[in-house]
């Protein structure tokens, strides 16, 4: 569906690991009243399903079978609830071992068509903040607004840092640092979707700003683009 065939909005927010996209784009959605999509989180879910049956995160037909077969959801009236299942597994997809697999299982092709079928679904129903990987490029092509969230490697390895010890997990500066380059050069490099702004994307570099600078900047691009429509 095209910008002007439909009557709600859509932003996109994509970006690589610790831009601050989810945090940005759950306060942008509180703000305007709109409602928020996590896409990685669903990856991180199969990654976290795979792991825990045990299967080789290498085995593309196994996972993509768990893909078809999992059923994700969020809870909207706390938005940091995620379900596997009927299972909350908030906690349980954060961790470093989720972390360091899902890019190996968000690169299948079968994975993300079913992911995707999901995400155009939940877009139709309202005014929505999506954040991820392909959500400008190919999830959403004509979403109203997209944002490419970046920032410096070191700045976001460091934010990275600080989330990781407050969930109590005990690691290092150069262990995160290694694992985020190496998801992000899977995810950049993968053939399905990869990791890139799109090309009417807006780019905002977050290494030298507040979170409420960077949804200052958003919130009022939307307001503009709103009134517009
Ligand atoms: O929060 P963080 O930036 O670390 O990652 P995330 O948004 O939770 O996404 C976890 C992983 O899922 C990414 O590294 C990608 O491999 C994958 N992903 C994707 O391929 N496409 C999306 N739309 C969202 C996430």
């Amino acid at each position: 569906m095209t910008k002007t065939s439909r009557n709600n909005l859509q932003l996109a927010i994509d970006g690589p690991a610790g831009a601050g996209k989810s945090t940005v784009a759950q306060m942008v959605a509180h703000e305007l009243g709109m409602f928020y999509l996590d896409t990685g989180a669903m990856y991180r879910v199969i990654s976290y399903k795979v792991l825990k049956n045990r299967v080789l995160p290498e085995d593309e037909l196994a996972v993509t079978k768990i893909a078809q077969e999992t059923e994700i959801a969020f809870d909207h009236s706390n938005r940091d609830i995620v379900l596997c299942d009927g299972e909350i597994v908030s906690n349980q997809i954060r961790t470093p071992e989720v972390s360091r697999t899902v890019s190996i299982v968000a690169a299948y092709a079968g994975v993300r068509e079913q992911l995707v079928k999901s995400q155009r679904l939940e877009a139709a129903k309202g005014n929505v903040v999506m954040d991820g990987r392909d959500i400008g490029t190919f999830v959403l092509p004509d979403a109203d607004i997209k944002i490419f969230l970046t920032a410096s490697t070191e700045e976001r390895a460091t934010r990275r840092l600080q989330e990781i010890k407050a969930t109590g997990i005990d690691t290092t500066y150069q262990e995160v640092l290694k694992d985020m380059k190496n998801r992000d050069r899977s995810d950049s490099e993968r053939e399905h979707s990869p990791l890139r702004p799109a090309e009417d994307s807006i780019i905002i570099d977050t290494t030298q700003l507040s979170i409420e600078e960077v949804v200052k900047k958003i919130v009022s691009l939307v307001l503009n683009t709103r009134n517009a429509k």
